[in-house]
């Protein structure tokens, strides 16, 4: 991860918020390049999700909304994670994500290389314990592998406290699970002392603001913590002005909000992101189940198609106890990231529950008139939702790629074209004679016209041909002699395959229309 944070830094992709501030925990800046990529999903998901279908239309809603909105959604009430302090250090923890166990010692194998009598295990019975017996607590916040991060702990416990025994298989849970008594005993991971941490309390993830000049409770008002809530607000308006017509989906592209407990990770948990959520409304008595698969395939074959690799794609697909009481199925696509498996993209099957919420809130009738039967109904919801920053580091961590060219190492960015900052850089091969530098230029503001490009006649071609490779653009395209003396073709260079080509103008821009399109 560290190689990705830093190279995300000295490109110009990601810096820290505020950093010559010291930075704010939990926010990011995206710098010219970031910019650029950030930029390229949305207009990927926004023309594939948006344009390219007839079923689906895209709005944009406020950030600030009516704080009704949030009640009726269940925000206020329950958007919560639980937290836990340490007393001592004054450091937070969400509390599903600080993992105990408490260590025991058993005497089954205490026989390993220690003298033993027949029909006894025990020759010193003062030394090993007679039943099993608790020498302490561990914890440990999440790792990719908390089991083994516990055990090793527990070990050291037990090596500290000198105890003799086998330690028993650690049932390891998270913190929200210990019992009342167990609390005071186990360690803060800041201290790794027991007695300071508190028990887990409900804290909300609610940005507050306050809406005009008074600061009182009337005033009160919340930056949203996702987009969704906006498409369901505004159902009615887009039905009755959109011409939509059952199933059809709204779609939406936007910053949202969350006071995470514990932002970490870089920008895959951070406290303003941006999602890019649709929301399929489809009749109640649909077959919400294949919709929801169909949903479910949509979003892995995109990623796909913007270049992430589907082996680093899994599923978790949530049980069905721990499912909200509305929801009858929710799928999470899973990306392989350096710091292990997590949440890329959830599909959730929602009911009509949003619909429902508001009307009952609002009093105003979210409802679809079928002209078939005469009759409305509230239809039922399946919504795929998704993080930009999600998106960019599952992006970032599968294009970075080393290898080795005439002995000389060489790091790319291996973008998919319709992410990569940059599509096409244009040389001149020697700057100082004037008719390459013409063409090149020429060749240079046409191609800017239509895509974002990069102009380089600084150095030898090789070290331009890295630069490129290194920000990810995919072509490079040199202005030689026979340019100008010849045919007027150039050399188009990829720089995944490292192919050299000639190539016409027109048949650069055809090729670019084709891939990039
Ligand atoms: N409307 C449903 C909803 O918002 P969610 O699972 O809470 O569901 C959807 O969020 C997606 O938004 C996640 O799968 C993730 O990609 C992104 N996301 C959520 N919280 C995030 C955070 N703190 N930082 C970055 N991305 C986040």
């Amino acid at each position: 991860m560290d190689t990705i944070v830093s190279l995300a830094k000295r490109r110009g992709i990601i810096f820290q918020s505020s950093e010559i501030y010291g930075g704010l925990n939990g926010f990011f800046d995206y710098g010219p390049l970031g910019a650029e990529i950030k930029r390229n999903i949305r207009s990927a998901w926004w023309n594939d999700m948006v344009h390219r279908r007839d079923d689906i239309v895209g709005i944009e809603t406020s950030i600030i909304m009516h704080p009704r909105v949030w009640e009726a959604s269940g925000h206020v009430e329950g958007f919560t994670d639980p937290m836990v302090d340490c007393k001592v250090s004054k450091q937070r923890y969400r509390a599903d994500q600080l993992f105990f166990a408490e260590a025991i010692v058993t005497p089954e194998d205490a026989t390993d290389g220690k003298p033993t009598s027949e029909g006894s295990v025990f020759t010193y019975p003062d030394l090993y314990p007679s039943t099993p017996e608790t020498i302490g607590y561990v914890s440990a916040l999440e790792t990719d592998d908390i089991t083994g991060e516990l055990h090793r702990r527990a070990q050291e416990l037990k090596r500290k406290r000198g105890a003799r025994g086998t330690l028993a298989p650690l049932v390891v849970k998270d913190i929200t699970e210990a019992r009342a008594e167990e609390i005071p005993l186990i360690p803060s991971p800041a201290t790794g002392e027991a007695g300071s941490l508190t028990p887990p309390r409900a804290f909300n993830l609610m940005f507050q603001t306050h809406v005009g000049a008074l600061r009182d409770e009337s005033a009160v008002a919340y930056l949203r913590p996702e987009t969704a809530q906006g498409m369901f607000v505004d159902f009615k308006s887009v039905v009755d002005t959109g011409r939509v017509k059952l199933p059809f989906g709204i779609a939406q592209i936007g910053k949202s909000f969350r006071n995470e407990i514990t932002p970490r990770n870089y920008i895959f948990r951070s406290r303003e992101f941006e999602q890019m959520e649709m929301e399929y409304f489809i009749h109640p008595d649909a077959d919400w189940f294949a919709c929801h698969e169909e949903w479910l395939n949509w979003c892995q074959d995109w990623l796909v198609s913007i270049g992430i690799p589907r082996e680093q794609l899994s599923l978790f697909e949530h049980p069905k106890e721990k499912l909200a009481f509305y929801s009858r199925r929710t799928v999470d696509i899973m990306f392989r990231y350096p710091f292990g498996v997590q949440e890329l993209w959830g599909i959730a099957a929602r009911s009509d529950y949003d619909l429902k919420q508001h009307a009952k809130f609002s009093g105003k009738p979210l409802e679809i008139f079928d002209e078939a039967t005469k009759s409305k109904f509230v239809p039922h919801v399946i919504e795929p939702a998704v993080g930009v920053d999600r998106i960019l580091l599952a992006v970032l961590c599968s294009a970075y790629y080393e290898d080795e060219i005439e002995g000389e190492k060489r790091s790319v960015l291996r973008f998919h074209p319709r992410i990569a900052p940059y599509k096409v850089a244009v040389f001149p091969l020697l700057k100082n004679k004037p008719p390459l530098v013409e063409r090149a230029q020429t060749l240079y503001k046409a191609l800017k016209r239509k895509y974002n490009v990069f102009y380089d006649e600084s150095g030898a071609i090789g070290r331009r041909y890295r630069r490129q490779d290194e920000i990810g653009t995919p072509w490079c395209v040199t202005i030689d002699f026979d340019t100008i003396e010849k045919d007027g073709t150039f050399t188009l260079r990829d720089r995944d395959s490292l192919r050299q080509e000639r190539m016409t103008e027109a048949g650069l821009f055809a090729m670019l229309d084709e891939r990039l399109g």
